[in-house]
């Protein structure tokens, strides 16, 4: 019964949604957390203006909030995100030596993923892994990487130093790279893969690759190709942000069966459970209405797992 046990039941991890204290706060969005996800993502909570706008100086409210929700019933949670370009504080972006970014990379990761060593998990699936996002939207749409105070200052090592860091502190979480538009078998696709069989080639530290999906009328079409894409890095693949414009039934089934259809593709997570509270509201892209009611891309969801 409910999204995340039906896609269980097809051999799955969870089907999650991204939640934090302002979406935990609402009865009826908790009431369907509780009855058909799995998993939550701190929508904003572990980004590290939360966690460190001021260096070394850690505040983990919100993301204990969330954490300690989870925790209490029973949900497995994806830890976003590490290293990323936006919602960086200023005192980040301006650090413009290759020693003191690498040890400030550090430093912020193993405060952050140290705090959740061994809670993320919640209560099921078995065996039990802690589920990272350490880097975050590092490529351009042509498969270079995006232009950053972490590229611009440590070149691509900054994916090493950040992986090594996270598995340093939490030796057995599944330690993933998470990107938008990787939604065809496209160039971002193969410039993302290409480094994933670099880092790993020389020590096995990326474990998953999420891909956000958040997707336009008709964008489902390139999923399968994606997944399958993806899949040939050799490393499991999460759909982590998953929200379609104008959530066609269609277009939903057409992601559901891309990833059924991919053994690899492991996880979906939703970028919200209600089109009221989703970052982009106006475009209704979620699986529940504005009363917290199921929609028709719900329904169709649910047939395509039964
Ligand atoms: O908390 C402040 C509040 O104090 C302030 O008064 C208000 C005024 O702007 O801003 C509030 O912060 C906002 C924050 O969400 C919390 O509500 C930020 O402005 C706003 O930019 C931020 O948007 C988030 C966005 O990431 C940027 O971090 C969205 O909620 C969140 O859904 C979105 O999620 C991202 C993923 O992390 C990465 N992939 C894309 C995805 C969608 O953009």
């Amino acid at each position: 019964s409910g999204l995340d046990g039906k896609f269980k039941a097809k051999g799955k991890k969870f089907w999650g949604s991204c939640a934090d204290a302002n979406t935990l706060n609402i009865a009826a969005n908790v009431a369907v957390l509780k009855s058909d996800f799995g998993q939550v993502t701190p929508e904003n909570s572990m980004k590290w203006d939360a966690t460190e706008n001021t260096r070394n100086s850690f505040t983990f409210g919100g993301s204990d909030t969330l954490v300690n929700w989870a925790t209490t019933n029973g949900k497995q949670i994806r830890g976003h995100t590490l290293v990323w370009h936006s919602q960086l504080p200023g005192w980040v972006s301006s650090i413009n030596d290759k020693a003191t970014l690498t040890s400030v990379i550090q430093n912020h990761i193993t405060n952050v993923a140290g705090r959740y060593k061994g809670k993320l998990y919640g209560q099921s699936p078995s065996p039990l892994y802690d589920h990272w996002d350490v880097c975050n939207e590092i490529f351009n749409e042509d498969g270079s990487l995006r232009s950053s105070v972490f590229s611009n200052i440590l070149g691509e090592s900054f994916v090493t130093i950040a992986f090594q860091a996270a598995r340093a502190t939490d030796s057995t979480a599944k330690l993933y790279i998470n990107d938008y538009n990787l939604d065809s078998n496209n160039a971002k696709v193969r410039g993302l893969v290409a480094l994933v069989n670099r880092v790993n080639s020389a020590n096995k530290l990326i474990d998953g690759i999420g891909t956000q999906m958040h997707l336009g009328p008709g964008g489902a079409g390139g999923a399968l190709a994606a997944l399958t894409a993806l899949a040939a890095a050799g490393t499991e693949v999460g759909i982590t942000e998953l929200d379609i414009q104008g959530a066609a039934p269609n277009d939903y089934t057409t992601v559901v069966q891309a990833c059924l259809s991919t053994p690899a593709c492991v996880a979906i997570t939703s970028w919200g459970v209600s089109d009221t509270n989703s970052w982009r509201a106006s475009s209704t892209p979620l699986l529940f209405d504005g009363n917290y009611r199921p929609k028709a891309a719900y329904n169709a969801v649910i047939q395509a797992l039964s």
